[in-house]
């Protein structure tokens, strides 16, 4: 668990940002920056980074273009009814299996390793 001071650096821009680690289909593993206060989610956070991730439902769990496997043994929180229902319906499912876009960008997150799902059409 990480606990950050909550008072703003007054010199400093104001966002919080952590780093997660992402590995695109090719295997090629980089680190990325993602904001914690600005209400992102984890597929958002890809397609700001130009990584191959389409977000076809725009975020609403109902594409599995965003899935990904947490490589990581980062806790993260439980999935929805929503979330475990669109990837029923998904390919290349594994136990660690997530959508990204139901992923909501926290500090707890830091240093996250995730990996781009296979894309399935
Ligand atoms: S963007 Fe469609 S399920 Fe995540």
């Amino acid at each position: 668990m990480h606990h950050f001071v909550t008072e703003p650096a007054p010199t400093t821009v104001d966002h919080n940002i952590i780093t997660i680690n992402i590995i695109d289909r090719e295997g090629n593993e980089s680190r990325y920056e993602a904001p914690t206060d600005m209400n992102m989610n984890l597929m958002e956070v890809c397609k700001a980074h130009e990584l191959p991730v389409k977000g076809t439902c725009g975020g609403m769990a109902l594409c599995s273009s965003c899935h990904i496997y947490i490589q990581s043994d980062h806790e993260l929180p439980e999935m929805s009814a929503d979330e475990e229902a669109q990837l029923d319906q998904a390919f290349f499912v594994k136990s660690n299996s997530r959508l990204g876009c139901q992923i909501h960008i926290t500090n707890d997150m830091d240093g996250m390793t995730v990996a781009l799902a296979p894309e399935s059409e």
